[in-house]
């Protein structure tokens, strides 16, 4: 099991619970979509399987290992060796060319930095479709090139999870697919494991597995 978690109960507010002792398990490899209305937890959900929050109780396993033992520092260092994240907005900085953003997690760490990386960004753009654009900015670049920069930052370093919150959800319908056809790949070819929360359908239909997150839960649902 790559993920466990275990009655994950979280709520911002004493009158209202958003995740209600929540169960999931996600073997390595699988690709998992999670939909559901707007506010029902998502995010919320997202951001505590990506250590970037901590659920009120309930544990998490990530290959075996209790999350809530970690410390902060602890968190942040498993986060940028083992998680990768993709969002709506590719968040990527606007001062940097493509290649030096691609590049940018590896930079908290000495020993990523070498001549592999180098070789992996440059896998990784030809990958992305990209080769011509490397030297651009961001604001010189379109919005399905920023968001197949963005997948490849969320790759450089290998990480095993990939966790992406409503990648598509900005793009125009012919992007969106084509964005997702790469994850999709990326997936079988890398075996990385993917999350991604989504409202359409037809991005969904394309994972393993779709959830639907609602009151609090997650429950299976049929493709
Ligand atoms: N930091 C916060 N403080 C207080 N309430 C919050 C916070 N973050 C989220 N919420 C509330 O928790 C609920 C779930 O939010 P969340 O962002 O997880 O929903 P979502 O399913 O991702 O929705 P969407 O599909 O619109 O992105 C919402 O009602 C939201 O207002
Ligand atoms: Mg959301």
């Amino acid at each position: 099991m790559l993920l466990k978690l275990e009655k994950i109960t979280k709520s911002y507010s004493k009158d209202r619970t958003i995740l209600d002792q929540l169960d999931l398990e996600i073997k390595a490899g699988e690709r998992i979509a999670i939909v559901g209305p707007s506010g029902s937890g998502k995010t919320t959900l997202l951001n505590l399987i990506g250590t970037l929050d901590r659920p009120d109780s309930g544990k998490m396993f990530f290959e075996s290992q209790d999350l809530s033992a970690f410390s902060d520092q602890q968190l942040a260092a498993f986060r940028n060796e083992k998680i990768g994240f993709v969002f709506q907005m590719h968040h990527l900085l606007p001062q940097l060319t493509l290649h030096e953003n691609i590049l940018l997690p590896t930079l908290t760490d000495k020993k990523l930095q070498g001549k592999e990386t180098l070789e992996r960004a440059q896998k990784l753009i030809a990958r992305m479709g990209l080769a011509e654009v490397t030297h651009q900015k961001p604001s010189e670049l379109s919005g399905g090139e920023c968001q197949r920069t963005a997948v490849a930052r969320a790759l450089i370093n290998r990480p095993g999870l990939i966790l992406a919150d409503e990648p598509t959800g900005a793009l125009d319908q012919k992007s969106a697919f084509n964005l997702t056809d790469l994850l999709v790949e990326l997936n079988q070819e890398e075996g990385v494991t993917l999350i991604v929360v989504t409202h359409s359908m037809e991005v969904a239909r394309k994972m393993d597995r779709i959830y639907r997150l609602e009151i609090g839960k997650l429950q299976e649902s049929k493709p």
